[in-house]
């Protein structure tokens, strides 16, 4: 049977109490009851409800504790099921615990054979990376190797280049000075061809005009020239000299003596200061037959004297006999004795000429010959002088005729 809590009682009992309380104070308040007894009253209900609360409250305690008790038992039943459900967890906890350490031994295995791999590979791919950094260190090696070989290549190129600037400005002044001198050389070809067609044509010419009987000496060099020949030869064609002098023996000799027998019936007397080239100049005349139309006389040269001047010339008792001479050929002394050696032929032989006598100077391009010759004209006003385009150039005066 259920029973009624006690706090329900109390409050029943509480209720009670007041009602009879209220009831007995009305009552003793209307004289109905004498207010000891209602206090009498009152305290035995009061009584009798504390202990109609204490005796429920026991009972129910009682209850209370029967109830305590069931539940404790199925609480310890089902701590005891809960204890054998622990004991199946905690086995199959261990089972688990035992198949997750064997999993993580597994893993941890797996782990560390990848891992050893791994280590295997990163170690392979460390040696290919310090291989690489090696060589790496080396290609950085040779590009600074090359960097310092390219810059010293730059400054040994600049060298190279300031020399070759430097070469090649010499060679373009040398160049230059080459082309100069080809030109001059060219310039200079040019004349000598010129010079040696109008040698030629002279040669050509005077050969023409007369008839060798033997090898004819060598023109030009030491020797007067075809051209200086020709103008000779042709006076020679022109005035028939009776006395040509000449200054200076040598191949001319032979070329006035077949002038002389070709155009006229004059002679030639050759002067020669020296012994050796009288001589010989002798036996080329000779070798040609001209002996009678040509004399070569050995005239040592000799101081000559004229205002306070001495030249060294032919000893004058060489042409001391001679009057009447048309034409003169001043070739020697040669220009190495002196200067002005050649200087004293006209004032020594003027007087010995012929009215329109003829003296040809040879070599008037050297400047002692050319003084000579400015000397006459300056000199002798009777005189009319001119150059002559020859070789070694020539200055032809002449006594104008009265
Ligand atoms: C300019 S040469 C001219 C000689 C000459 N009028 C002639 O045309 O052949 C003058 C002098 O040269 C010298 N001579 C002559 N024959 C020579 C020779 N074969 N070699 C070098 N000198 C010579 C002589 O002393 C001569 O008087």
């Amino acid at each position: 049977m259920r029973t009624l809590s006690p706090r329900l009682l109390l409050v029943i009992s509480a209720a009670l109490a007041g009602v009879v309380m209220i009831t007995l104070v009305l009552l003793s308040a209307a004289g109905a009851v004498e207010p000891i007894v209602a206090v009498e009253l009152a305290l035995s209900v009061m009584i009798l409800g504390t202990t109609a609360v204490i005796v429920a409250g026991g009972r129910r305690t009682d209850g209370k504790a029967l109830r305590i008790d069931a539940r404790t038992k199925r609480q310890d039943a089902a701590l005891a099921r809960t204890e054998q459900s622990l004991t199946r967890l905690t086995a199959t906890l261990d089972g688990l615990t035992g198949r997750l350490e064997d999993a993580a031994r597994d893993q941890s295995r797996t782990v560390l054979a990848a891992l050893g791999e791994d280590r295997m590979e990163l170690a392979a791919q460390t040696q290919r990376l310090d291989r690489l950094s090696a060589a790496v260190s080396r290609v950085e090696t040779a590009v600074r190797q090359s960097a310092d070989d390219l810059s010293d290549l730059h400054k040994h190129h600049e060298r190279l280049t300031g020399a070759a600037v430097h070469a090649a400005r010499d060679l373009g002044e040398r160049l230059d000075e080459l082309g100069g001198t080809l030109r001059h050389g060219q310039a200079d070809l040019a004349r000598a061809a010129r010079r040696d067609y109008a040698q030629l044509e002279a040669l050509i010419d005077v050969r023409a005009l007369l008839e060798p009987r033997a090898p004819l000496p060598r023109l030009r060099g030491w020797a007067a020239s075809p051209d200086v020949l020709r103008l000779l030869i042709e006076r020679v064609a022109a005035d028939h000299p009776k006395i040509i002098v000449e200054c200076g023996s040598g191949a001319s000799s032979v070329w006035l003596g077949y002038a002389v027998q070709r155009f006229g019936g004059g002679r030639i007397v050759a002067l020669e200061h020296d012994e050796r080239f009288a001589e010989a100049s002798r036996d080329l005349v000779a070798a040609h037959g001209l002996q009678d139309v040509v004399e070569v006389r050995h005239a040592p040269l000799t101081p000559w004297t004229a205002g306070g001047e001495t030249f060294p010339w032919y000893d004058t008792r060489a042409v001391d006999d001679l009057n009447g001479v048309g034409l003169v050929f001043v070739d020697g002394p040669p220009g190495a004795v002196a200067p002005l050696a050649r200087y004293p032929a006209l004032p020594v032989l003027l007087p010995r000429c012929a009215e329109g006598a003829w003296f040809v100077m040879d070599d008037t391009d050297r400047p002692g010959e050319r003084e000579a010759a400015d000397r006459w004209l300056t000199e002798h006003p009777e005189l009319t002088g001119f150059a002559y385009p020859a070789e070694k150039g020539a200055m032809i005066l002449r006594r104008t005729p009265r």
